[in-house]
């Protein structure tokens, strides 16, 4: 396992492999920063129901522009231009998740609640990383990972609410969870991946993509439970075991 410390200035001398899964890793997610704007905005700013909820959509919106902005400054920084991102139609997303479009308050709640864990999960992968400029943007504190987890609780209370409501209510966010638990799950990737080992390998991730998956099955599956809502097939409609 490689244990440096690489700063910009150190790229040169490393080798190949590493600069290529760096560039890859930072194009992929500066993609699913902008990528969740680009979902939800168009639809559901003009449509929330309270001021309130209007306001989270444009700040849930203007943060992850700005995570955009951030790893688009790291990527730029080694040579990747990412500008084509900012205009890229979603279904040529580099993630399912990010391919679509959402258009229901159902699907916006549990959005934030699985697919910004997912989310989650991946950033904490950088911090510690090998790439110094990388795993300072999520180190504690971390305002990119402070804004996630404000995602992340918006997201789980508004699915909460909504479950708690009548049967037709419930119905609807059962759906909604359905399609974006099985979507969340095939995020992480396959299970016995060659590549994710190599990112093991160079120090920039250090759970296996199984690993990552279990850890966040144990922490929904319960709060899915705890809202009254059925848990689905973890294997049901999967791509990627
Ligand atoms: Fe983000
Ligand atoms: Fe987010």
């Amino acid at each position: 396992m490689f244990t440096d410390r690489v700063d910009q200035k150190d790229l040169p001398k490393q080798d190949p492999e590493y600069l290529d899964l760096l560039r890859r890793v930072l194009a992929i997610q500066a993609d699913c920063e902008i990528g969740g704007p680009h979902l939800y905005v168009d639809a559901m700013l003009p449509s929330a129901p309270t001021r309130i909820d209007q306001l989270v959509v444009a700040r849930t919106a203007a943060e992850e522009i700005d995570h955009f902005r951030k790893f688009a400054r790291l990527a730029g920084d080694i040579g990747v231009d990412t500008t084509d991102l900012l205009s890229k139609p979603n279904q040529n997303r580099y993630l399912e998740a990010f391919r679509g479009t959402i258009t229901t308050w159902e699907d916006f709640a549990v959005f934030g609640f699985l697919i910004d864990r997912v989310g989650k999960y991946q950033l904490e992968e950088f911090a510690g990383c090998s790439y110094a400029p990388l795993s300072r943007l999520l180190e504690h504190p971390s305002r990119i990972l402070d804004e996630e987890a404000g995602h992340i609780d918006f997201g789980t209370t508004r699915t909460a609410e909504m479950a708690a409501g009548d049967e037709q209510a419930r119905a609807r966010v059962q759906k909604a969870l359905d399609f974006w638990y099985t979507t969340g799950l095939d995020m992480f990737g396959r299970g016995e991946s060659g590549r994710a080992e190599r990112y093991r390998v160079w120090g920039l991730k250090r759970r296996t993509n199984a690993e990552a998956r279990a850890q966040y099955l144990a922490e929904v599956n319960p709060l899915i439970e705890s809202m009254g809502l059925q848990v689905p097939d973890p294997l049901v409609g999967r791509k990627y075991l």
